[in-house]
């Protein structure tokens, strides 16, 4: 993802985190042109990450919040909320576990769900 938009504002500066070394110095690899400081963290501890005290115009969390157990999920939206610029962009893309199929709404994907498994596909 910021593969794609850092190129389109050249000058911003990143701040990139993650628990994991690999995957900073992955992240090294890819944003070459960036001006970027990366960050190894445990976002289950999200209060003490230490970012730049200005505000931040952007904030992108890919695929990474589903590995926090829902209380620390919210104490992150908390801490994006806190320190995003008002009117900043905050981009967020994730897997989200839907209510169970019978209270979910019209019951439509319940129904989806059964012609699914009759046809012998459960994915
Ligand atoms: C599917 S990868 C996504 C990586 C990257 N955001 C991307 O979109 O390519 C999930 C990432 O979540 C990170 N992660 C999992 N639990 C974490 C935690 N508690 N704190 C920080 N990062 C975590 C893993 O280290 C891993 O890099």
């Amino acid at each position: 993802m910021e593969e794609r938009l850092l190129p389109l504002r050249p000058n911003v500066r990143v701040v990139g985190v993650d628990a994991s070394a690999a995957m900073l110095s992955l992240a090294k690899q890819r944003l070459k042109e960036a001006q970027f400081r990366l960050i190894r963290h445990d976002l289950n501890d999200i209060e003490s990450l230490s970012l730049p005290s200005a505000p931040l115009q952007a904030v992108i969390i890919v695929q990474t919040l589903h590995h926090l157990p829902h209380p620390k999920q919210r104490e992150v939206y908390r801490f994006v909320h806190r320190h995003l610029e008002p009117g900043g962009l905050f981009l967020f893309m994730d897997r989200v576990r839907l209510p169970a199929a019978p209270t979910c709404g019209n019951g439509s994907s319940s129904k989806r769900n059964t012609r699914a498994e009759k046809a012998g596909n459960n994915s």
